[in-house]
């Protein structure tokens, strides 16, 4: 679609699903959430999401994962826009629709996504022209995920996630995605990892050496040997599986695999696009996997694709 195709009383942001390359977690704080660093890679799994004017606020889920999205006002999309009208003074209704293709509740930012989409569209179609850091602000009251959807790319993450930095990646990588039936709720994953961790002294979390020359040097193989996420035993604890599928995808000739996120999603990182479909269909015929997504990053994050040109 063009800007040319649609009226003008509408707006259409694209926004990637995450995997976390490094994802370190530190001691529970004061306020519940941890002290993270993490690396951060937006990968081409799209959601959109379209806001149009309307006599009063509304919310619509349609696509392929649309199942199990909330449609009320506690999406975090509907969220995203109200929060946004408070912060521009805007009193103008929206109708909201999300076109879903990321995995829900499967440690991709689907929901996140959605946030950061919203917050781009309204800004758009109300034509308040925030500035990024006046979005980010908003994004990082929505979630710790929020503000990194908004910019993609691969980027250091820390604080509770919200805190971006720039890091130097290089190369293009290739993903297949093992995704699960059922999710997992983020705060019983982390809620999990405490209980793991129970009496153990825990660091503060600092990036390491090996991930940073990985993405330095754009060397997938390095890259595929650096993969680390500290909530993989917790999420594995809660969803045993995820450990076979982890064994498959190596056996089948992975660079390297990681749960994504809180999971269950499991990414695997390969050489090319002839491997990331080799692997895909091996994974699919062993019947391990309940389904596959290929994809590769680093992704834009939301982005408009179409809407009112501006004036
Ligand atoms: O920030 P967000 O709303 O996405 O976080 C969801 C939940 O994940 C939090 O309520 C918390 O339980 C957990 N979390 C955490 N530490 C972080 C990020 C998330 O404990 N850095």
């Amino acid at each position: 679609m063009t800007s040319a195709t649609v009226p003008s009383s509408s707006a259409t942001v694209r926004v990637p699903a995450k995997v976390n390359l490094e994802l370190l977690v530190g001691p529970v704080r004061e306020d519940g959430y941890h002290n993270l660093s993490t690396v951060y890679h937006a990968v081409s799994l799209f959601d959109e999401v379209t806001v149009s004017f309307a006599d009063e606020w509304g919310l619509e889920v349609c696509g392929p994962r649309a199942e199990g999205v909330p449609t009320d006002g506690s999406n975090l999309a509907a969220r995203a826009a109200q929060l946004l009208a408070r912060a521009g003074g805007v009193d103008e209704p929206v109708h909201i629709r999300i076109r879903k293709d990321i995995p829900v509740s499967g440690g991709m930012a689907g929901g996140s996504a959605d946030a950061a989409a919203a917050l781009v569209a309204c800004d758009h179609l109300w034509g308040l022209a925030m500035t990024r850091e006046e979005l980010e602000e908003i994004a990082a009251d929505l979630g710790s995920d929020v503000p990194f959807l908004l910019a993609g790319g691969t980027a250091m993450g820390s604080g509770r996630g919200e805190v971006l930095a720039p890091v130097l990646a290089r190369g293009t990588y290739h993903w297949v995605f093992a995704l699960s039936d059922g999710g997992l709720s983020t705060p019983a994953v982390y809620a999990e990892c405490d209980r793991l961790r129970e009496g153990r002294e825990v660091p503060e979390p600092t990036p390491t050496p090996a991930m940073m020359t990985a993405l330095r040097s754009g060397d997938a193989r390095a890259l595929g040997r650096a993969l680390t996420n500290d909530l993989q035993p917790a999420s594995i604890r809660l969803m045993p599986e995820l450990g076979d599928i982890l064994d498959a995808g190596m056996e089948y000739g992975a660079l390297g695999g990681v749960v994504s996120g809180s999971g269950p999603t499991v990414a695997f990182l390969v050489e090319d696009t002839e491997a990331a479909l080799d692997l895909a269909v091996s994974l699919t015929a062993s019947g391990a996997v309940q389904d596959v997504r290929r994809a590769t990053g680093p992704a834009h994050g939301a982005h408009l694709v179409a809407g009112p040109r501006p004036s």
